[in-house]
């Protein structure tokens, strides 16, 4: 029996403040310029926002390095401007979802300065200190941000570990100060009112005892370690416990990011009677175009692929656990230019994207800008990137005798800045988002995408999204129907259908720029006349041979 509950109802849209809105001029988005925006995201009709850490931090990476957990970034504002706009997105019926980043602190946090003075020091084990070995790292992991995840120090002869970059050390779980210092400040934030946490790379927290050398058969200067500090030993205790101290006691919404996650496991985390989580965030399908090197390593992309994964995931946690749906976030390049076609089809392909994801079963996520269909950018200088991972990896492979060309080919494609870069409020001087300078170059091509224009536009990308929104508000089979994948080897067409009683939807979407001819499995009969639900282009009647046209959507809804 599926359970229903309000943060499965839910559609979330994710604001990434530094890009979202400017309200004084300094380049910087900021909370005042979310409050401005707050009747927008009512129009688009989302029920809860994730706002991307807006707490004290030097910005080594963007708010993800927390140097104070209860205070507001003096570039975003202050916390009466928090509290404004916590109050304000209640009275809209909004929820807030703040992010939390425990894996790890800023090395400004108090407790690591602290941590940093002495072996003795009182807060020496809230972090994870160790000796070096033979002269070098005490042992061979890689940051995720390039290079050794420990940094030497040379106070105390030893190092710290940070898994991503040396201004983040992670956070010793095995302490149960730590732990309980971590429970004290969420309900900090959930006395406030806050509605949920999503949780910053959740399942690295339990790292395996000894820390061992990482396998490393190729003989590389660092090997990934993650097998060591993925899902590690005590994950499923600390999160019971977690949720024991602080979960339990508030109707909240709460979603890990876990990478290296796969079903079986994610079951373990989401089934509601294990009371760890409601859902995860997987990676396994926004993996689909990369090779064995990671992100970097650019794959075509395969739709039978694409379908085993999310098939995979949609039967496995059916009734048993809850599934996360997304395309994009700040990590994410946009979805439109990564699996659609960002030019002459942009409009179509974005909203046959959003059909395909916001036609299954799980809550879906939409980041800022997604609704407009945003699209990647090139910038030609590596100068005007920001994010550290994009920048350490450019100067990483530079050093490796990699090209200039080849290594932004890459970026182009996959780098985060893609989905950084300010949003497009209107046609205006950098796309209305600040009367400054932003921070990071605004994407060119914002005279033509952009949120003024396409709320004028009945056929916009944004309204699009907004019926998706309100079809799953108002038909329980989206959020509650049993997904089941049609015409698994076709490599153009993804089709599955969802099943509620006696209603079903069939949906179909071509995936190509292609017309697609396809033959219904004769098993789908329908038992009254099918009716168009949603479609991105003309209503054509059902058939049990039909085409799709290029990028078409199509979902019908029927009696069974
Ligand atoms: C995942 C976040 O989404 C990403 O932006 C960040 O760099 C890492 N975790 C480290 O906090």
């Amino acid at each position: 029996m599926q359970t229903r509950k309000w943060w499965k109802e839910a559609v979330v849209y994710q604001v990434y403040p530094r890009s979202f809105n400017d309200s004084n001029g300094d380049g910087i988005g900021d909370i005042p310029g979310i409050i401005e925006k707050l009747d927008y995201l009512k129009e688009l009709g989302i029920d809860v926002i994730w706002l991307s850490p807006v707490y004290d931090s030097p910005n080594d990476d963007n708010g993800y390095d927390i140097s104070d957990y209860r205070n507001i970034m003096d570039e975003f504002g202050t916390m009466q401007d928090w509290e404004k706009l916590l109050a304000e997105m209640h009275q809209r019926g909004i929820k807030l979802v703040m992010d939390l980043v425990v894996n790890h602190t800023s090395d400004e946090h108090a407790w690591f300065v602290e941590s940093k003075k002495s072996k003795a020091n009182p807060y020496r084990d809230y972090y994870i200190w160790r000796p070096g070995k033979d002269g070098k790292e005490p042992n061979n992991w890689g940051s995720t941000f390039s290079g050794s995840a420990w940094q030497y120090d040379e106070a105390t002869d030893e190092y710290f570990l940070h898994i991503f970059s040396k201004k983040q050390p992670d956070l010793n779980w095995e302490n149960p100060t730590v732990r309980k210092e971590v429970y004290d400040m969420m309900k900090f934030w959930l006395d406030k009112g806050v509605d949920g946490f999503r949780m910053d790379v959740i399942n690295f927290i339990s790292k395996v005892e000894g820390l061992p050398d990482a396998p490393n058969p190729e003989g590389k200067r660092y090997a990934s370690g993650s097998k060591y500090f993925m899902n590690g030993p005590r994950i499923h205790e600390f999160l019971q416990e977690m949720h024991r101290e602080v979960l339990s006691k508030y109707d909240i919404l709460t979603v890990g990011e876990m990478p290296g996650v796969r079903p079986p496991m994610a079951i373990d985390y989401t089934a509601e009677e294990r009371n760890e989580l409601n859902m995860v965030f997987t990676f396994e399908h926004v993996d689909v175009d990369s090779g064995p090197e990671g992100k970097w390593d650019l794959r075509p992309f395969d739709l039978i692929r694409l379908k085993e994964i999310l098939t995979k995931w949609q039967d496995a946690l059916h009734e048993k656990g809850w599934n996360s749906l997304y395309w994009n976030n700040h990590d994410q390049p946009r979805i439109v230019s990564r699996l659609g076609n960002d030019t002459k089809y942009r409009v179509k392909s974005a909203k046959m994207l959003g059909t395909l994801l916001h036609m299954m079963q799980g809550t879906p996520y939409i980041y800022q800008g997604e609704e407009l269909g945003m699209t990647n950018v090139r910038f030609d200088s590596i100068d005007d990137y920001k994010d550290i991972e994009i920048l350490n990896m450019y100067k990483e492979k530079i050093e490796q005798g990699k090209k200039h060309e080849d290594i932004m080919k890459s970026i182009y494609v996959k780098g985060r800045d893609n989905a950084r870069t300010p949003m497009h409020w209107d046609d205006s001087e950098n796309a209305g988002f600040t009367t400054g300078t932003p921070w990071i170059k605004v994407n060119p091509n914002y005279k033509e995408i952009n949120a003024e224009q396409a709320i004028k536009d009945e056929k916009s990308v944004f309204h699009y999204y907004k019926n998706l929104i309100q079809l799953r508000k108002n038909n329980d089979i989206v959020v509650y129907g049993k997904y089941d994948l049609l015409l698994k080897d076709h490599p153009q067409v993804y089709a599955y259908t969802r099943t509620l009683e006696d209603e079903q939807l069939l949906v179909l979407a071509n995936v190509s720029g292609e017309e697609q001819e396809i033959d219904i499995p004769s098993h789908i009969k329908p038992a009254s006349e099918p009716e168009v639900f949603v479609t991105n282009d003309e209503k054509q009647p059902f058939n049990q041979k039909m085409t799709l046209q290029p990028w078409e959507a199509r979902v019908y809804k029927y009696k069974v």
